[in-house]
């Protein structure tokens, strides 16, 4: 997968040559570039914002810097010329959801560019022109309902979230399946050795290898924590059924 940040600020996505990702792209599996929205400007002080028109407070960034990182990003894609198929995500808070359906849906994806707005904003023209040179496969999408300084961080969490569904990139694909979100249920308590650390006991079902009982357990504790923590995602049957009422651990 071909993955290029546009952004004002290239170290902010230094994280991504850590860990999981860091190794996916050693091994070849992300091509993952960041690029210096700086470097699309022609003057001495490679001015990338101006004031806003009609004014307001902060300053709002300038289009031509952005239409250039586009030609650049889509110039350079893998193949001939120009990437057939590269989807723009534009972070801000004014978006739609980032989900884990929206990470699944984005993971299929072969090139996606991410463009880090920062200070009040991105010009409006510039998402006009994108609609074009992406052919309408242009996003918007926020992280939540708070505001961030800049795409950067979002950007991080955003990549994180799709690249570790990218085949290959988690070693041990079943760690995914019994996640958090993957299933709209909360994920169940874990415990390690010892059994027993500063009076308290790992749940003895953990212990005795029934692992029915400990399927039901795990199932009756996902119900729980959903319930107390994020009643928002109980599916409606387990609501009525009264199954998620049961004490968290
Ligand atoms: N940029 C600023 N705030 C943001 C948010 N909540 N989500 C995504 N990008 C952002």
């Amino acid at each position: 997968m071909r993955l290029d940040v546009v952004t004002i600020f290239p170290q902010y996505l230094a994280p991504l040559d850590l860990s999981l990702i860091g190794k996916a792209r050693r091994d070849g599996l992300l091509d993952l570039r960041v690029h210096d929205l700086r470097g699309f400007t022609h003057d001495r002080h490679h001015t990338v914002d101006d004031t806003p028109y009609g004014g307001g407070a902060g300053m709002v960034m300038k289009p031509q810097p952005w239409a250039e990182a586009f030609d650049a990003v889509l110039g350079e894609a893998p193949g001939e010329g120009a990437s057939p198929r590269a989807r723009l995500v534009v972070p801000g808070p004014g978006g739609a959801p980032f989900t884990q359906a929206t990470a699944h849906r984005l993971a299929r994806e072969e090139h996606l560019v991410f463009a880090c707005g920062r200070y009040e904003g991105i010009d409006e023209r510039v998402y006009d022109h994108a609609r074009d040179v992406f052919e309408g496969r242009v996003e918007i999408l926020s992280l939540g309902d708070y505001v961030l300084n800049g795409g950067e961080v979002a950007v991080l969490a955003m990549v994180e979230a799709i690249a570790r569904l990218v085949p290959g990139v988690v070693g041990n694909a079943e760690s995914l399946v019994e996640e958090s979100h993957e299933d709209g249920l909360l994920e169940y308590p874990v415990y390690t050795k010892p059994a027993s650390w500063e009076g308290r006991d790992v749940p003895s079902v953990l212990l005795g290898g029934d692992h029915g009982a400990i399927a039901r357990w795990r199932h009756e504790q996902r119900l729980a924590r959903t319930a107390a923590r994020r009643p928002d995602l109980l599916p409606p049957s387990a609501v009525l059924s009264g199954e998620a009422e049961l004490p968290i651990t």
